[in-house]
């Protein structure tokens, strides 16, 4: 998509589309004469997210005006700006219009928002289709107008650009099908991406990983006969510091059966998804390479097919992890758990001060939080504060969950020095507790994406199939790490 800024009163704009933004009970003066009718019968409200096409509007030179709602003002930030802005996008190209320009008042025209709307026409314009061979139509370009002058505008429109870029390109790599994308063929998307911008990137194979004593990463990649990868995407800033380093760790189960401890057949296909972590974590270093924060920052993204063959692991084995922790395998099916103990141990041992992991991790986060809110874990108030802003600045919603010490009772093992499950009780959180073991004394941060990796039901300002949930807030969370 072509991303532009112009700055011209609204009324000389040339567009397919003009997207105008209608606050709740206070029409534009611009319009009100010529839709008094609309406004007096309530049709045009300016309620959020609502939609009104209209074509050849007296005083303006744009083929059609959508007047997009935003509700009330004092409720109205970048995030719903992000979302509007969407939800404006998703209208246009399911009515086959492609191009569009969006005209932001003087109090809507700072970077922030500049940027939000940027995001907004990018990530609304994606569709999950690369396999029909019929695609729906697409934006083709998209113009933000301001009509008040700030510094760093054109900036703040190539960061959305960029940021947006790598939220779809998470929701790309997330939405291929199982069969595609194998530990292999992700580790190959990671490489071919790295080379694109600029990153180093290595890909341990399963003879490395067994020289290093990854025992509990390995014992998941047994059951498959695709070979597993840890892929590491290191971005380095030219000048700077060592320290901190920060560490992003993210799931990346190709798909899971649940191994020996299989899954129901009912929406299995799902499984698919199991990856969004791993993808998030590509997603954000995609974005990281090109707005070039301060800090270094390392991915991590152990990458295993979770299946029940004749070499798969079984309920009651016992596995040596990297950290030299014996785990107790009492269920296959918490797998994630298992490769992110050894990517979290690695990432340490590399010399990350930091962590971040990402994983679709439990259904009983869903349970907890539905599609909401993605779950929140943390060792460190420090950390849990820079993550908690980079969050509510980039509109990804999070909710922190309490990690006090008696949940941790539920992972002693009769056998090993624990067991990779902690009942059903507080699920999420006994697994949150797994990975603590492993993150030890080092700042983390652990976020349970299972219930917002992926939407279930199209919204208007998103397609239904993944979210790219968090990369935004990874980004942020780099780009503005000061120390
Ligand atoms: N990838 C799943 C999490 C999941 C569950 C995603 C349901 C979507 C829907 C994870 O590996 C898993 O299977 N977790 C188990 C853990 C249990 C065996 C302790 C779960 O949540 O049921
Ligand atoms: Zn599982
Ligand atoms: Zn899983």
């Amino acid at each position: 998509m072509n991303i532009a800024l112009s700055r011209k009163p609204a009324s000389e704009i040339e567009s397919a589309a003009l997207i105008l933004l209608e606050v709740e009970g206070s029409p534009a003066e611009s319009l009100k004469a010529s839709l008094q009718l609309a406004y007096d019968s309530g049709e045009i409200s300016g309620k959020a997210m609502e939609m009104t096409l209209v074509h050849n509007m007296a005083g303006f030179r744009a083929a059609r005006l959508l007047l997009a709602g935003i509700g009330k003002r004092e409720r109205f930030g970048t995030s719903e700006l992000r979302n509007v802005v969407s939800a404006a996008v998703r209208h246009l190209k399911s009515r086959k219009i492609k191009e569009a320009t969006l005209s932001l008042d003087p109090g809507y025209s700072t970077p922030e928002h500049v940027t939000a709307a940027v995001e907004g026409a990018i990530l609304g314009d994606f569709e999950p289709e690369a396999f029909k061979s019929e695609k729906s139509t697409l934006l083709e370009s998209f113009t933000v107008n301001v009509t008040a002058e700030n510094p760093g505008l054109d900036e703040a429109l190539d960061r959305g650009r960029i940021v947006a870029e790598g939220q779809n390109f998470a929701r790309e790599v997330a939405s291929e099908p199982p069969n595609q994308l194998t530990p292999l063929a992700m580790a190959a998307r990671a490489r071919a991406m790295a080379e694109q911008f600029g990153l180093n990137c290595e890909v341990l194979d399963r003879d490395h990983m067994k020289q290093l004593g990854m025992g509990a990463l390995l014992g998941v990649a047994q059951g498959s006969a695709e070979p597993p990868a840890l892929i590491l995407l290191r971005y380095t800033p030219e000048s700077g510091k060592n320290a901190p380093h920060l560490g992003l760790v993210g799931k990346g189960v190709t798909f899971d059966t649940g191994g020996i401890s299989i899954k129901p057949a009912l929406d299995m296909d799902k499984m698919k998804f199991d990856m969004s972590g791993g993808a998030a974590v590509m997603g954000a270093m995609r974005a990281i390479a090109q707005l070039k924060p301060p800090i270094p920052v390392t991915a991590l993204i152990p990458t295993v097919e979770n299946m029940p063959g004749s070499r798969a692991q079984r309920p009651g084995d016992i596995v040596k992890s990297l950290s030299g922790k014996t785990i107790e395998v009492l269920n296959t099916d918490a797998e994630g758990r298992l490769i992110l103990a050894d990517a979290i141990t690695y990432a340490k041992q590399i010399g990350c001060t930091h962590l971040v992991d990402a994983a679709t991790l439990t259904g009983s986060i869903v349970i907890a939080l539905g599609p909401v809110n993605t779950g929140v874990f943390s060792s460190d108030a420090a950390l849990l504060d820079r993550w908690m802003h980079a969050a509510q600045a980039q509109g990804d919603k999070m909710w922190q969950m309490p990690m006090d010490e008696e949940y941790r009772e539920k992972l002693k093992s009769v056998n090993a020095d624990l067991q990779n499950i902690g009942g059903r009780p507080a699920g999420s959180i006994t697994a949150a507790w797994f990975l603590r073991e492993f993150a030890g004394e080092t700042p983390w941060i652990h976020l349970d994406i299972c219930g917002t990796a992926w939407l279930d039901d199209a919204q208007p300002w998103m397609a239904k199939g993944p979210t790219g949930v968090p990369v935004r807030s990874f980004v942020h969370l780099a780009v503005n790490w000061k120390d």
